[in-house]
């Protein structure tokens, strides 16, 4: 399977992938990455990709009229490299109707809180403003809504009284790493189909 990473920052969950792909080898592994995108220059998950060798690209917003021309270029910009799956690993943009029309289905994304609660851009923040004691992350096939896709994993972290944001999101990134890299290979090696809000993984 050729997987297609998207980043827009530190890009340590990217790392996880390349890291375990590394380890266990595409083959058992059943994925490789085949390149990784970003909205934006210069994020340290281009740099991890520049290391292991991979193609780049990056797609941002304002070098496009519209933001449907974006989502567009940026459909353009991943369907160049065949993907079989699709992977927001800390991509901070919304997709549009047309890269959904061509990744819908084979596009996840990993979030840091347990959805549907704390969606959006700042769920770490949100669960700890809010008290929750615990929290977590999940890993969703991407819908047309905010975070809103079918659920194929989650894992749980406890909030602790001391946490700030940093120190909640890292305990949280602690297993979002491992949760993805095993969903990913799931999903590569076995396949999956999805049943309305339920993923069946074969
Ligand atoms: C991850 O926790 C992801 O869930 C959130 O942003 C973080 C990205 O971290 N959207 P990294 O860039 O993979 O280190």
């Amino acid at each position: 399977r050729r997987l297609v990473v998207l980043v827009s920052g530190s890009g340590t969950n990217l790392q996880a992938l390349l890291d375990e792909i590394a380890a266990t080898g595409a083959e058992a592994y059943g994925a490789e990455i085949v390149a990784v995108g970003a909205d934006r220059e210069g994020v340290e998950g281009l740099a991890r990709a520049e290391r292991a060798g991979l193609p780049t690209f990056v797609c941002r917003v304002k070098d496009h009229a519209t933001r449907e021309e974006w989502d567009a270029a940026l459909a353009e910009a991943v369907a160049a490299h065949e993907p079989d799956l699709v992977v927001s690993a800390g991509f901070m943009k919304i997709v549009g109707k047309e890269f959904l029309a061509r990744f819908g289905g084979r596009f996840v994304n990993t979030h840091p809180a347990l959805l549907p609660s704390f969606p959006g851009a700042h769920g770490v923040r949100d669960a700890l403003a809010y008290g929750a004691k615990v929290t977590g992350c999940t890993v969703h096939f991407v819908d047309d809504g905010v975070d809103t896709g079918p659920i194929i994993a989650q894992g749980v972290v406890e909030v602790r009284d001391e946490d700030d944001e940093s120190a909640l999101h890292e305990r949280i990134k602690e297993v979002e790493r491992r949760l993805l890299v095993e969903v990913v290979g799931l999903l590569a090696r076995n396949g999956y189909r999805i049943e309305g809000r339920k993923v069946v993984i074969q």
